[in-house]
């Protein structure tokens, strides 16, 4: 494709990206929360968009303004995550899990502000598991022939990790981001690797996030036939 011409290729397709960072709350003021921005979750509605699709864009925590002509569906914790991506999948073509879920929560959630005592050391916090919402949808897929990508951003063995993740949550395409201190975390650029399934490997250099976005739409389509 030429740059700046934008082939509708996705059109008639429903596309379901999860986007930002949840929030587990432990009281109505404290949260346990990630440092992702949600930025590549909206250039990959945005570019969806532009490329024709319908777009359901589940939203936790980002503060960005609504990208024009895609249907926002904000959700606060992994929990609610989960049901709206659940949701939006059943008739989507293509579920994109951009978002940074939290992998635990607080055992408990306290009604009330917790407050410190005097001379006392604090509580623990005691964490649960998040139900795991990529595996779960590439596991028991709602439509035949759904087309799933995972994102994982790791610091260390950054290939040998996410073909290791790509395997055990089942999904088509992982798309993998070496981060680190500088890197990736509210940026407006990235650099990846893109895994297949099928074993194929496309490294995307680094650049804008609708260019990272554009090429997992291009491997996506692909697969759409
Ligand atoms: N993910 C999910 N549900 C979770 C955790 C992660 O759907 N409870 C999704 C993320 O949206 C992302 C992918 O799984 O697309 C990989 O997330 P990552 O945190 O890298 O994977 P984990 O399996 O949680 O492994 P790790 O122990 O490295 O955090
Ligand atoms: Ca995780």
């Amino acid at each position: 494709l030429a740059r700046g011409v934008t082939e509708p290729d996705l059109k008639g397709r429903h596309v379901v990206v999860s986007a930002g960072g949840t929030r587990e709350p432990l009281d109505p003021v404290r949260f346990l929360g990630n440092r992702s921005s949600g930025k590549q979750g909206y250039a990959l509605a945005r570019t969806a968009a532009a490329r024709g699709a319908r777009v359901t864009l589940v939203s936790a925590n980002t503060g960005l303004p609504e990208p024009a002509g895609v249907d926002v569906v904000p959700v606060g914790t992994a929990v609610q995550l989960r049901e709206a991506i659940l949701k939006a999948a059943s008739d989507a073509d293509v579920v994109v899990m951009a978002a940074a879920v939290a992998d635990f929560r607080p055992a408990t959630y306290a009604a009330g502000k917790i407050k410190k005592k005097d001379g006392e050391d604090p509580e623990p916090i005691v964490l649960v598991r998040n139900p795991d919402i990529l595996a779960e949808i590439s596991t028991d897929r709602a439509r035949p022939g759904q087309v799933i990508v995972g994102f994982a951003a790791e610091t260390d063995d950054v290939l040998a990790n996410g073909r290791k993740k790509l395997e055990r949550k089942g999904c088509d395409l992982l798309v993998v981001n070496e981060v680190g201190e500088r890197k990736t975390f509210g940026s407006e650029e990235n650099e990846a690797v893109v895994l297949g399934a099928d074993g194929s490997e496309t490294p995307v250099p680094h650049g804008p996030k609708e260019a990272l976005a554009e090429t997992v739409w291009d491997l996506v389509a692909r697969r759409l036939g």
